[in-house]
């Protein structure tokens, strides 16, 4: 199985911004865990990250034909991205909507997520493990397919 793990603005500044929400490990080390726990289960893992709605939306279109799955943590653009949402429809590859944090804990504004829509399932407030919940959701439920 094909895997594409996506992570939105911000998340290459894991380890620096807000640790007691975010957690003191950076976002090499967030590759790492991915990285060894799928090669683990001869899951083929990439990792995308940017800090620009375009790419992000370049990115998933680039998914087509080439994954069987994405995990994907918009991070802000969760709350206001139209582009992002229309971009997993469009590509209609299983997704898995991951966040570090506990959003339902947090801000107003942070309650809305347009991603959600075009995603199997959403894990939030589970730290990194998150991301490797998500992979396995997606081998569990979409592996074994081609
Ligand atoms: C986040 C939550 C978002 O609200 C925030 O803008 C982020 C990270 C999370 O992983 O908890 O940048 O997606």
């Amino acid at each position: 199985m094909r895997i594409l793990v996506i992570n939105g603005p911000n998340i290459n500044f894991l380890g620096i911004r807000e640790p007691g929400i975010y957690g003191e490990e950076n976002y090499a080390q967030l590759c790492s865990m991915i990285q060894e726990h799928c090669s683990g289960k001869g899951i083929e893992v990439s990792l995308y990250q940017s800090n620009h709605e375009g790419d992000l939306v370049d990115a998933i279109q680039g998914a087509y034909g080439k994954y069987d799955g994405i995990v994907i943590n918009p991070a802000a653009y969760t709350h206001t991205s139209v582009a992002i949402l229309d971009a997993a429809k469009a590509v209609s590859i299983p997704t898995v909507e991951v966040h570090i944090s506990d959003v339902t804990k947090r801000e107003a504004f942070r309650q809305v997520s347009y991603i959600r829509q075009a995603c199997v399932k959403t894990i939030m407030g589970h730290g990194f493990n998150g991301y490797l919940e998500a992979i396995d959701f997606l081998a569990e439920n979409y592996g074994n397919r081609s």
